[in-house]
């Protein structure tokens, strides 16, 4: 039997010197290791000998198992080299074009937001970044919207595991920051950011959306200046000859509080499907700073006044550019995201 396996290694061995390629290579492994080989078939049938040839017969088998396992790697290892062709069939014809590299290119958000940075940075505002997860306190008790006051029901929240730790439902707590930041200096910020609000997701609203906030805190800072700045933003952001109007509302942050609405680009005022026949498009929020809140940043409300405004770079680019539904911004379309 001992004779036998030896017979069996030296003729495995001498074969797979033959073996020429993977293919061969693969076939020699089956035929010398596979469970048909008469190597294996040995080791199946140590049962069946006597007890005393079992120890001597298995231990060798197992020796001859191990050399051909090794012997085939060091094989296979040679024909790796070999197997690559250097010169292939088809020469390469390095004249040809290459092939088209796709560009990429900026969301619509993003290209959105850098339009709104643009805009307030000619007209001196400079970006303010404030966190994500903000307190209870910043996103709403400073701004004068207590707990259990009704106008929280205007911003349903994410709330987090730890009490009082909320994501931002806008970015005018950054109000709060910059304000503490800055006082007793005048300031002039944009305040861009995500927010995220527990609301049902429908063609104009998401859950996670940007915001751009504003804010001016200094001496004699009256209506005028915030209807002016934010008409002149208008006008820069839709056209020369955009109209807009400013229509009463309530913040709890602000005192008067107003809505500004734009002339529809596309009708002229004349009345259309986007601006549902009125003539005017929303496009933000806006107000004097209430002087609680100007308390709450550390001015003093006698001396100081402010304005603050918060539009939806999303919204706006819906309007510019005629996207029906807010749900393409974040579905990773690309062939939503390609038309900018
Ligand atoms: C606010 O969030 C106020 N903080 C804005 C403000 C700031 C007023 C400073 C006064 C002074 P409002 O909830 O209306 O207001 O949101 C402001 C803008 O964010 C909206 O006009 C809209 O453009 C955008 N927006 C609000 N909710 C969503 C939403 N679910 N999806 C997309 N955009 C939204």
């Amino acid at each position: 039997m001992l004779e036998s396996l030896n017979k069996t290694e030296q003729q495995a061995l001498s074969k797979l010197q033959h073996a020429a390629d993977s293919t061969a290579l693969k076939e020699w492994r089956s035929r010398h290791l596979g469970k048909e080989s008469a190597l294996l078939q040995a080791l199946g049938s140590l049962g069946s000998l006597p007890a005393e040839d079992r120890p001597a017969i298995g231990r060798r088998a197992n020796e001859i198992r191990r050399a051909l396992e090794a012997a085939c790697q060091q094989r296979a290892d040679e024909l790796r080299g070999t197997e690559f062709d250097p010169a292939p069939a088809v020469a390469l014809d390095v004249t040809l074009p290459g092939r088209p590299v796709q560009r990429g290119r900026l969301h619509i958000a993003t290209k959105t937001l850098r339009r709104i940075y643009a805009i307030w940075a000619e007209m001196g505002f400079q970006v303010y970044r404030s966190p994500d997860v903000e307190t209870d306190e910043y996103n709403f008790e400073l701004l004068n919207i207590p707990a259990h006051h009704p106008a929280r029901d205007m911003w349903d929240t994410f709330h987090t595991d730890t009490p009082g730790i909320i994501l931002r439902t806008h970015t005018s707590p950054g109000q709060i920051h910059a304000m503490r930041e800055y006082c007793p200096e005048p300031i002039r910020v944009i305040l861009p950011g995500m927010c995220y609000r527990y609301e049902q997701i429908t063609a104009r609203s998401e859950i996670q959306f940007n915001q751009v906030e504003g804010l001016a805190v200094g001496k004699n800072i009256r209506f005028t200046d915030l209807k002016g700045t934010l008409s002149d933003f208008a006008r820069r952001m839709f056209g020369a000859s955009t109209g807009t109007r400013f229509r009463a509302s309530h913040f709890p942050f602000t005192e008067p509080s107003a809505e500004m609405d734009i002339e529809c680009f596309l009708c002229s005022g004349e009345g259309c499907s986007v601006c549902k026949y009125t003539g005017w498009l929303e496009i933000l929020g806006c107000g004097m700073v209430h002087p609680t809140v100007l308390q709450n940043g550390g001015y003093d409300p006698c001396e100081f006044t402010g304005f603050a405004f918060g539009m939806g770079p999303e919204r706006i680019a819906m309007l510019k550019y005629e996207i029906e539904d807010i749900r393409y911004f974040w579905g990773n379309d690309l062939r939503f995201l390609e038309q900018f």
